[in-house]
């Protein structure tokens, strides 16, 4: 039976999906490379680094280290600007409530963001103590898709993989639940989440019910 829901942490919880994209995007143009919505897309939920080497895919020469690491603080530069003036107003619709009705169901909660602002954002919406475990993304060497952070939060809250949901808005995100053995649901777009069992619009629209009704999180997960 189900014991944990692990939840990303941007697009799910805090408004921030839009924020880092523009921040990329600003970038982006100051630099003079390519910047469309599917580039956006693939950087979702993919950690700093990461993204920064998917966007220097549309440069036409190569970049050193010390000027990446330039370019990916540039970027987080951008994006503390706007999360420093966050507050609770920044949670999306449900998200709160979508947390609480899971612990209030006696379920375990995990955070498996790969931002390393996420400490600072829980402070700032007011939610860092919703959460049995959050994982460190500094402890993280393998960027979703691949399955690390969703087993850490997972071995963090003493459960095993296949007892848990894991709840994300990115395909990369998604990839990673399943990789890591737990039934995902996607936040979103049906269209760029096709893989996850069950799509829904928001938070707002989760009922932890539909998940514990069954032994199998994954039967449950498809009903
Ligand atoms: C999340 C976001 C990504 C972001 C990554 C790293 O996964 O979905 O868009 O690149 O965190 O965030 P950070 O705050 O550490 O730059
Ligand atoms: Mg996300």
């Amino acid at each position: 039976p189900l014991q944990a829901v692990i939840f990303d942490l941007d697009g799910v919880i805090a408004d921030t999906a839009v924020v880092h994209d523009a921040a990329w995007r600003k970038l982006a143009t100051e630099i003079g490379l390519p910047f469309d919505r599917q580039l956006g897309e693939r950087l979702k939920g993919v950690d700093r680094l990461g993204s920064l080497e998917i966007l220097l895919e549309g440069a036409g020469r190569s970049y050193s280290q010390q000027e990446k690491l330039a370019l990916s603080d540039r970027k987080n530069d951008y994006y503390r600007e706007q999360i420093e003036r966050f507050g609770p107003e920044q949670l999306l619709p449900g998200a709160h409530e979508a947390i609480a009705s899971v612990r209030a169901a006696g379920l375990k909660v995990g955070l498996a963001s790969a931002s390393r602002n996420a400490p600072l954002l829980l402070e700032r919406m007011g939610i860092a103590g919703l959460f049995d475990y959050i994982v460190d993304a500094a402890n993280i060497q393998r960027s979703k898709p691949d399955p690390e952070i969703f087993l850490a939060a997972a071995a963090g809250l003493g459960v095993p993989p296949a007892a848990c949901l894991g709840v994300e808005d990115a395909a990369a995100g998604i990839a990673s639940i399943h990789a890591a053995g737990m039934a995902a649901v996607g936040i979103g777009q049906p269209a760029a989440l096709a893989q996850a069992e069950t799509v829904l619009s928001g938070l707002d629209a989760f009922r932890i019910d539909d998940f514990i009704s069954s032994e199998e999180p994954w039967l449950a997960v498809a009903g």
